[in-house]
């Protein structure tokens, strides 16, 4: 069994989380509850963060806050003193909410609106990632309108293809994200964006894809940015004061997954990227990286009560909890693969084989096939680990099932920091149905 951060088994035999025992909180807080080992996600922060500083580079490390955004989670990332990548006007609201340092704030998306944009501009935001041409027009014509010169970069889309699921591949060339290099429209881009009167372009960005358990496709990813920053230099004199690597470090969901630490995945770039530099007679720029799921995704544990029991004789054993799709889409997504105990009895003897079934009605709704486990009824827990990042994130209400609440847990003490949807808070946008003889009165 496979414990990450500060989860251990107490002296009950339940799993325990930053010294806090997760079925008092089951007890205190209800289930499905996510809960988060605070220690965990400040590591993992640090991890990062130090391994530039001990390089000697300058650099920004921004969280990937589409991998789990929430008020305190943003308070947390600024202790931590990163910063942050939003992709859309709700995750900045959030940040500005959180008091979000603005200056750490980059923004991204490949369809930012012009409300976007104008929330960005308004708030000086520390930079907005452009992805397209229309972006580049209405950017300019937001700042100009309100007199600001706002710090941009160009995504790009080096056209390398990481070593990862097809639905979470966005640096290839065939992609709905940034300007394409080979065709010559990043190029077009960065002579735009220079002319520009009220953008100032500090370089280039890519991100190359998810869930990457080798640095193989960043360096090559780095190698095209800096020959197009050479280009670029040779032809127009531009000269990049920053690159944005994207995120993607893998984590480990289960014994298949072979992350590496923070600090080689970093080392092992850094080393490629001065020598790109070197060789290309460049300056070396600032380095921005946007982690999501390596932040997060391990620090995230969820404590689902069991229910019913379907035993199809020679055939599978289901058992059913009181959450799934609903909580953790990312097995009916991507047939994401975790591993769980039972979070009352976690060292018992895992005598039968069940698979995990959610509660909605879809028969895709299943969380885990074939899991290992002491025989359960419904007095037990189930705790699922690794579902910190695309799970509460990616929550919906499908059958009408209420999202579930967050705790923080550190020390020895949890925190509620997203109380649990209620029936009011699902009607809560709903209006009545007008009858139409009352609306032709
Ligand atoms: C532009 C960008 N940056 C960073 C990330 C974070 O990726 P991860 O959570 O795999 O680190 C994503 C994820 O989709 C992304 O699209």
């Amino acid at each position: 069994m496979y414990f990450h951060g500060t989860s251990k088994v107490n002296t009950k035999g339940h799993l325990e989380i930053g010294g806090v025992d997760t079925i008092e909180l089951a007890n205190d807080y209800g289930t499905p509850l996510y809960v988060y080992d605070v220690a965990l996600i400040r590591q993992r922060a640090r991890d990062f963060q130090t391994t530039f500083k001990n390089l000697g580079v300058k650099a920004q490390v921004a969280y990937a806050s589409k991998a789990f955004s929430s008020v305190a989670m943003f308070q947390l990332i600024k202790e931590e003193g990163l910063s942050l990548d939003v992709v859309s006007g709700g995750e900045l609201y959030t940040a500005l909410v959180a008091d979000f340092p603005v200056d750490r704030i980059h923004f991204h998306g490949n369809n930012k609106s012009v409300e976007e944009l104008e929330m960005a501009v308004e708030k000086q935001i520390g930079c907005v990632v452009v992805d397209n041409f229309l972006e580049l027009t209405l950017l300019q014509d937001i700042c100009e309108k309100h007199g600001y010169t706002m710090p941009i970069l160009l995504r790009v889309t080096p056209g390398i293809n990481a070593h990862t699921h097809d639905y979470i591949l966005t640096g290839q060339e065939d992609s709905k994200f940034g300007f394409d290099l080979q065709s010559g429209q990043a190029h077009e881009a960065m002579k735009i964006a220079s002319n520009a009167t009220h953008l100032d372009l500090l370089g280039i960005h890519c991100h190359i894809g998810s869930q990457i358990f080798e640095t193989t496709g960043f360096k090559l990813a780095a190698g095209k940015l800096f020959d197009t920053l050479k280009l670029w230099n040779d032809k127009e004199g531009f000269e990049a004061r920053v690159v944005n690597l994207g995120g993607g470090f893998g984590i480990r969901y289960t014994e298949e997954d072979n992350p590496l630490p923070a600090s080689v995945y970093v080392e092992e770039i850094i080393t490629d990227v001065q020598s790109f530099v070197k060789d290309h007679g460049l300056k070396m720029p600032e380095i921005w990286i946007e982690p999501g799921r390596s932040l997060v995704g391990d620090a995230g544990t969820t404590i689902y009560s069991v229910g019913s029991k379907k035993e199809i004789p020679n055939i599978r054993h289901y058992l059913a909890i009181d959450g799934g799709m609903t909580d953790n889409i990312r097995p009916a997504l991507y047939q994401a693969k975790y591993e769980a105990v039972l979070a009352n009895r976690v060292e018992d003897e895992a005598d039968d084989k069940v698979s995990i079934a959610g509660k909605c009605c879809e028969s895709g709704d299943m969380l885990i096939w074939d899991l290992p486990l002491p025989k359960a009824n419904h007095e037990d827990y189930l705790a699922v680990f690794c579902t910190g990042a695309y799970g509460y994130a990616m929550a919906n209400n499908y059958n009408r099932i209420t999202k579930p609440a967050v705790v923080f847990v550190e020390d020895g003490e949890a925190q509620l920091v997203i109380r649990r949807e209620t029936f009011e808070d699902l009607v809560r946008l709903d209006l009545p149905f007008q009858a139409k003889t009352k609306l032709t009165k």
